[in-house]
């Protein structure tokens, strides 16, 4: 089901013309769409309802209280890495006991919270932080659940930024160190190994990686259980891509049920990660045309959005399609799609064929994950207003910021 189509000629969220949301809300803006990532969320459901699974939505893809609201709802857990995104996942009323806490440099303060709130388990990524976390534990009285995330050195074969499960990579503890931690950590007050833990990197678009890290996960659960250890769950990570161009993905049902597959007839609990999967397609990045400029080398068509509400292309040289709201009649150009921010990284798509006049509203596509999440306030430009659309109804979500909001923190010298 398409939940961003064209309606009489006008790009729609659902069935809300996105010419109606820039009028009312301005730009730049981003625009959810509900359906998208309810229908995404029922797909992973449907997809393991066989199987004792855990979706823990990952945060840090879209962190606005109405998304994290509607997973809630929905009964999703969560991935978290950090004190605030545990707060943010509180505030929206989602459950510690459903919320694993991930991320290579966890501080003291950060573990406290975590464990105060309750939360479902801690994913370990180093020595230092197990003895840690073990300590923090005690001095609370509480015992803390926790998995170790293992390295298992897979090439997820995905962009080098967003791989995380090499060797080379100073995520998880090294595969043939495990054994050693786990025997360790059996033997630490205040902590209780419940789990395993792997995710091998974002925007993976085959099985095989998610396979390969699967079966090394497996192998070392076996060799525990021979021992007498037996863990609870597995968590498998996120990391599976959308397409955002050309790629193809496995299906979600696909991608789950080669998992299922190795799994065999295991007992244990499987914990999932996703974030893009669930939220990169529901969402995009609405801007206005301010200027049309055509250079010696090249047009450019210079949007109110930038680099700054929309980092992927200029961190990643990420594509993202690009639609024009209402489709124009007029000669077609190539443009490279550019911010008012002083960057030649700053664009936000390059060489497209389209008609434009000035004025006319762009919709930046499959901006739903590492969109607003990653945005800043370079060059003091307040970060977009977020709009949830609902069927007919378009709800702010987020309020665009205003310049004074940017500086209210800041102070004079005496
Ligand atoms: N779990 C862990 C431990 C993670 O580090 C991540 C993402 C996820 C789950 C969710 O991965 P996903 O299902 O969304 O692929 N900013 C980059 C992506 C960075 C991903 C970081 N970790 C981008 O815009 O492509």
């Amino acid at each position: 089901m398409n939940f961003f189509s064209y309606q009489d000629g006008a790009l729609c969220a659902e069935k809300v013309p996105l010419a109606s949301i820039a009028a009312r809300y301005g730009t730049p803006c981003y625009v959810y769409s509900r359906g998208a990532i309810e229908s995404a969320y029922r797909e992973f459901e449907r997809a393991s309802a066989e199987r004792d699974v855990l979706i823990c939505y990952s945060v840090k893809a879209n962190s606005n209280l109405a998304v994290l609201n509607l997973f809630a709802r929905l009964g999703s857990g969560f991935d978290i890495v950090s004190g605030g995104e545990l707060s943010r996942v509180l505030a929206a009323g989602g459950t510690a006991s459903k919320t694993v806490f991930s991320g290579v440099g966890k501080s003291e303060a950060e573990l406290r919270a975590a464990l105060q709130a309750g939360v479902l388990c801690v994913n370990v990524e180093s020595e230092g932080e197990i003895e840690r976390l073990a300590a923090v534990a005690s001095s609370m009285d509480r015992i803390a659940p926790v998995s170790f995330r293992v390295n298992p050195d897979v090439d997820p074969k995905t962009h080098p930024y967003i791989a995380t499960g090499l060797s080379e990579h100073q995520f998880g503890i090294p595969y043939d160190e495990a054994p050693r931690l786990y025997r360790k950590a059996a033997k630490l007050h205040g902590v209780r190994v419940v789990g395993i833990d792997v995710h091998i990197g974002s925007q993976i678009t085959e099985v095989g990686p998610f396979v390969a890290a699967l079966e090394k996960v497996l192998e070392f659960v076996d060799a525990l259980d021979a021992t007498g250890m037996h863990l609870e769950h597995m968590d498998l990570g996120g990391g599976l891509g959308i397409r955002y161009r050309d790629e193809t993905p496995p299906a979600i049902g696909d991608y789950l049920g080669a998992l299922f597959r190795r799994i065999g007839n295991r007992k244990l609990k499987i914990l999932l990660e996703p974030g893009r999967a669930l939220v990169g397609n529901a969402g995009l990045l609405l801007a206005r045309v301010e200027y049309l400029k055509h250079g010696v080398a090249k047009n450019f068509a210079v949007t109110d959005a930038a680099m700054n509400d929309l980092l992927r292309p200029a961190l990643y040289d990420a594509w993202h399609g690009v639609l024009p709201v209402t489709r124009r009649e007029g000669p077609v150009k190539r443009y490279d799609i550019v911010g008012p921010v002083c960057e030649s990284a700053d664009f936000l798509a390059r060489d497209r064929d389209l008609a434009l006049a000035g004025g006319d509203l762009l919709a930046v596509m499959s901006a739903g994950a590492y969109g607003m999440t990653m945005s800043s306030n370079y060059n003091s430009r307040p970060r977009p207003a977020e709009v949830m659309v609902d069927g007919k109804t378009a709800h702010l979500v987020r309020h665009r910021e205003v310049a004074e909001s940017l500086f209210a923190s800041e102070r004079l010298l005496p």
